[in-house]
C-alpha cells in the first residue's frame, strides 16, 4: 500500500509518498505566499494551502499506482488560527505561529488571568503565537469577524476538513492552542470561557494516529485515488517530525532546523517546567513531550543569504568558514521576536562584535552559530529540569548542511544522529497514516521498523570547550540588549 504525508509548512507544502516498508517513493514541494501586512504580523491564505496541496498530491502520485493509495495524514505548521463562517467560508487570512500582534492579549492572559491558572488549565502559558490570544485578538479588534465564527481550526485541520468534511484535530496540535487540557487530552472548559467561545466551535480531538474519516467521493475522483482512502488526524509539524525521525518513547530528542527551530524531548510522563519556558504538549505517539521553539532558525540563514548578501549558493558561502569556535562576531537570531526561552515579541536580531577585519564568512558563521546558541538556551532549561540527553536526531532544511550539524553537535555537546531523509514532518505524516490504516500496530512499532540512522556527528571535546566559552558570552548579549529592544519598537 501507499501512504501520503503532507507537511503543511510556512514556506511550502511538502508531500511525500511512502510504501508499506517505509521506503520513500517520491517527494514534491509547492510554495505559497507568506504575507507580513504589518511589522511582526504573519499571515497566509488557507485557500492557497488547499490549492497547492491538491496540485501537489496530483504531482506526487502521477507515476504511482493510484489504486494503492490507502491513507493520507499530516504534519502541520502549529498554532495558526483559521476561522470559518456558517457557510464554511474562510473569514480572514490565517494568523500564523510566528505572528507577534497579540502582545496585549498575552499580557491579559498571563497577568490578569495569571500564568498559574493558565498552566493549571493547559500546562502552558500564553505566547503571542499561540491560538487562544489570537482568538481574543479577533474578538477585541475585529468583532464583526468574531461574531461570524462557526468553526475554529488549525492549518492542517483545514486540509483534513476539505478532504473529508470532518471538523477534526489531534492532541499534539491542539496542545499549542492554549485551549487544551494537555494532561487529560481534552478541551479546557475554563479556557473556552475565558476566550468567549463555545466548545462546539472547536474540532473533535483525536490521537494523531487515529482515522478521522475517508476522502470525500468528489475529491477522491479529482485526485484519482480510492474513495475509501483513510485520512488520519496527523500531528503538529514538530510532533510529526519527531515521529519521522523516530523520536518516540522516553527521553529522545529531535532538533528541527526549519523556518522555526525546535528542540523536542519525548516523555512517557506528563510534566511541566515551573517557569513554562518550554512548552508541555501531547505527543503523536500517545504520550507527551517538552519543546523549546525559536521563531527564526533556517530562516535566519535564508534571510542573510537571499536578502542581504544576495546569493543562492549557501554551500559556497559555508565553505569559506574555517575557524570554528573562534568567531568574535555574534548574531542574535530574533528576526521575528523570540518565543523560547525569552517569550519576547519585541526582541530583534542583532550582529555584535565586528571589527575592521571582520569578513563576510565571519558574519555567515555568526548567523549559523547564533541559531545553535539559541537552541542551546532551550537545552539549558531542559537540563535545569534534570533532563539528561546524550544524543539528538536532526531534521528540516537546515539539517542538509554538514557544517551546521557540526556546530549543533559541538555547541549543544550532543551526538547528532542523521536520518536517511531530513523530511521529518512529511515522513511522520505518512507513518501516522500507515498506523491509522492498521499496517503497523503503533507509532513506536513503525518508528522502530522504518527510521534508519545513516550517520552520527560526534562532538569534539576541544571544540566543545571553545564553544562553551563562546556560549557564555552569547548568553550575556540578550539581557544587555533587551532594554533597547523595548525602546526601538
Ligand atoms: C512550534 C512552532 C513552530 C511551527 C512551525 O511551537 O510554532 O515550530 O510549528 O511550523
Amino acid at each position: 500500500m501507499l501512504y501520503i504525508g503532507v507537511d503543511l509548512g510556512t514556506s511550502a507544502v511538502k508531500l511525500l509518498l511512502m510504501d508499506s516498508e517505509g521506503k520513500i517513493r517520491n517527494i514534491v514541494s509547492r510554495e505559497y505566499p507568506l504575507y507580513f501586512p504589518h511589522p511582526g504580523w504573519s499571515e497566509q491564505k488557507p485557500e492557497d494551502w488547499w490549492e497547492q496541496t491538491v496540485a501537489g498530491i496530483k504531482e506526487l502520485i502521477k507515476d504511482a499506482d493510484k489504486s494503492q493509495v490507502a491513507g493520507i495524514s499530516f504534519g502541520g505548521q502549529m498554532h495558526g488560527l483559521v476561522i470559518l463562517d456558517k457557510d464554511d467560508n474562510v473569514i480572514r487570512p490565517a494568523i500564523l505561529w510566528n505572528d507577534g500582534r497579540t502582545y496585549e492579549e498575552c499580557d491579559y492572559l498571563n497577568n490578569v488571568i495569571g500564568k498559574e491558572k493558565l498552566s493549571e488549565y493547559t500546562a502552558n502559558i500564553s505566547f503571542t503565537g499561540f491560538t487562544a490570544p489570537k482568538v481574543l485578538w479577533v474578538k477585541n479588534k475585529e468583532p464583526e469577524n468574531f461574531a461570524k465564527i462557526e468553526k475554529i481550526m488549525l492549518p492542517k485541520d483545514y486540509i483534513a476538513y476539505k478532504l473529508t468534511g470532518v471538523h477534526c484535530t489531534d492532541v499534539s496540535d491542539a496542545s499549542g492552542m492554549l485551549l487544551f487540557d494537555v494532561k487529560n487530552r481534552r478541551w479546557s472548559k475554563e479556557m473556552c470561557e475565558i476566550c468567549g467561545i463555545k466548545e462546539s466551535q472547536l474540532a473533535k480531538c483525536y490521537e494523531s494516529y487515529e482515522a478521522v474519516g475517508t476522502v470525500l467521493p468528489e475529491i477522491a475522483a479529482e485526485l484519482g485515488i480510492p474513495a475509501n482512502t483513510v485520512v488520519a488526524a496527523g500531528a503538529g509539524d514538530n510532533a510529526a517530525a519527531a515521529v519521522g525521525t523516530g523520536t518516540v518513547g522516553d527521553n529522545m530528542c529531535n532538533i528541527s532546523l526549519g523556518t522555526s527551530g525546535t528542540i523536542f524531548i519525548s516523555s512517557k510522563k506528563f510534566g511541566v517546567d515551573k517557569y513554562n519556558a518550554l512548552h508541555s504538549f501531547a505527543h503523536a505517539d500517545g504520550s507527551y513531550h517538552l519543546m523549546g521553539c525559536m521563531l527564526s532558525a533556517a530562516s535566519c540563514n535564508k534571510w542573510w543569504m537571499d536578502e542581504i548578501i544576495g546569493t543562492k549558493d549557501y554551500a559556497a558561502e559555508q565553505k569559506q568558514i574555517e575557524k570554528l569556535g573562534e568567531n568574535h562576531v555574534y548574531f542574535l537570531p530574533y528576526l521575528m521576536g523570540e518565543r523560547s526561552p525569552h517569550n519576547n515579541p519585541n526582541a530583534r536580531a542583532t550582529f555584535i562584535g565586528m571589527t575592521m577585519d571582520t569578513t563576510r564568512a565571519d558574519m555567515t558563521q555568526a548567523v549559523l552559530e547564533g541559531v545553535a546558541f539559541a537552541l542551546r538556551d532551550s537545552l539549558e532549561v531542559a537540563k535545569s529540569l534534570g533532563i539528561r540527553l546524550e544524543r539528538t536526531k536532526i531534521c528540516g532544511g537546515g539539517a542538509k548542511s554538514p557544517l551546521w550539524k557540526k556546530m549543533i553537535a559541538n555547541i549543544l555537546n550532543l551526538k547528532v544522529d542523521v536520518i536517511e531523509s531530513e523530511e521529518g514532518p512529511a515522513m511522520g505524516g505518512a507513518m501516522l497514516a500507515a498506523v491509522a490504516c492498521g499496517e503497523y500496530k503503533s507509532v513506536e512499532e513503525i518508528a522502530a521498523k522504518v527510521v534508519k540512522i545513516v550517520d552520527t556527528v560526534e562532538p569534539d571535546p576541544e571544540l566543545v570547550a571553545k564553544y562553551e566559552a563562546r556560549y557564555a558570552q552569547f548568553k550575556e548579549i540578550y539581557p544587555a540588549c533587551k532594554p533597547v529592544f523595548d525602546k526601538i519598537q
